[in-house]
């Protein structure tokens, strides 16, 4: 029977790789996992008192469908987190969805038409392309600096086109770690200005920064169409509870996409309304299980920074935010950087991630750790990544 093309594309390199590693388990190999950034499966949990509001909340009979644009508190108390970051928004500017991934599919289906160009960082988080091709457009990616986090802007400006629809910005980026600051942010934010482009800026990580401060893509949004992804599976340590947003800056730029896109909200009914009872809980308590949460990373990011970087072969550029390295591969033994990634996975038991799964023109020739396990787990698995290519 027939299945589509669009569909077959699909992609998800994170997730794909993991079938392989089932296979050596399954044969009695033990496998170091290092391929998803998934906290609470590291032992992160998030805290008490917001699991007790899912538990209470499902108890209390919210069984039910939610309202399809979220729950009128929780877009109000997102609407303050996204407002205290710049954004010009208040709740009625905010839509909860089934994560970050669900608001992405929202935002490029109603964007992008067949054949319509979307700007993507390279390296990018790979649903990015995905989504993308599924609603039959093209992704194109720019340069990022890995050593000074910098986008190349001319590189940005010379790949817009008469297709171009949309420049999405991850920001800190997965997979590699870089914090773009105010001065690249508005430059994009001119650049999608000038030539009528939205300005799709996730922000999944926005706490998980570790030099500097972090400046959100609405402090420098002034009329331009940026729409804000965000959600509590990075940051709130709710991954598998599965709740995001979006959030529209106040433009008249937006006022087409906002009479539309929320139809999408409405024919996939509604988020879990547990869920977003949680979801509130988590915003309305003292964040200092973040503080802790990202001091952890910063020991975690230290000790794997070094070790790879000081691995003959490989070179590691410091990750600014988020929890993964992404050491490029200059030994060129090992140049196929899927080879290597499944070669370190037979001989060693380590999973990680090659990067061209992150795209092939900027991801090739680099693969990437996630830091959240132990500090000693990732010790062994540099020790292990530095025999392999010994
Ligand atoms: C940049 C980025 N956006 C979105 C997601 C997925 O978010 P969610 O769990 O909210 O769907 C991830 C997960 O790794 C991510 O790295």
């Amino acid at each position: 029977m027939k299945v589509s093309r669009k569909v077959m594309g699909v992609e998800y390199a994170i997730r794909d790789i993991v079938a392989e590693a089932r296979r050596l388990e399954a044969a009695g190999r033990r496998v170091t996992y290092l391929n998803i950034g998934d906290p609470p499966w590291y032992g992160f949990q998030a805290p008490r008192g917001v699991l007790e509001e899912l538990s209470r909340s499902a108890l209390a009979g919210h069984a039910h469908y939610a309202p399809s644009e979220g729950l009128a508190e929780l877009r109000a108390e997102i609407a303050k987190k996204e407002a205290a970051k710049g954004l010009d928004c208040g709740a009625e500017d905010v839509l909860v969805t089934n994560g970050v991934s669900e608001a992405l599919d929202m935002v490029i289906a109603s964007i992008v038409e067949d054949g319509d160009e979307v700007l993507l960082p390279g390296p990018y988080y790979p649903p990015y392309a995905s989504y993308i091709r599924l609603h039959g457009g093209v992704p194109v990616e720019f340069a990022t600096d890995a050593e000074s986090s910098e986008p190349d802007i001319a590189d940005i400006r010379s790949k817009v086109t008469g297709r171009t629809v949309a420049i999405c910005v991850i920001n800190p980026n997965n997979p590699s770690g870089t914090v773009y600051g105010k001065k690249a942010l508005s430059e994009i934010v001119d650049i999608a200005a000038e030539r009528g482009l939205y300005v799709i800026c996730d922000e999944i990580y926005d706490e998980i920064v570790f030099d500097g401060g972090f400046d959100g893509i609405g402090s420098v949004a002034r009329d331009a169409a940026v729409i804000v992804l965000n959600g509590f599976s990075k940051v709130h340590l709710m991954s598998g509870l599965r709740a995001g947003y979006m959030a529209f800056s106040r433009t008249p730029a937006l006022d087409a996409i906002r009479e539309h896109l929320p139809k999408l909200a409405r024919v996939r009914i509604a988020t879990c309304l547990p869920v977003q009872h949680a979801a509130l809980a988590s915003l309305r308590m003292p964040n200092g299980y973040i503080a802790d949460f990202v001091s952890g990373l910063r020991k975690r990011r230290d000790a794997v920074v070094r070790g790879l970087d000081s691995v003959p072969g490989l070179s590691c550029p410091v990750p600014r935010g988020a929890f993964y390295a992404f050491p490029r591969i200059e030994d060129e033994r090992f140049a196929d950087d899927r080879k290597f990634v499944m070669g370190l996975l037979e001989s060693r038991g380590v999973l990680t991630v090659h990067g061209s799964g992150f795209g092939s023109r900027y991801g090739s020739g680099h693969f990437r750790v996630v830091f959240l396990a132990p500090v000693e787990t990732l010790e062994g698995a540099v020790e292990a990544i530095r025999s392999y290519m010994a």
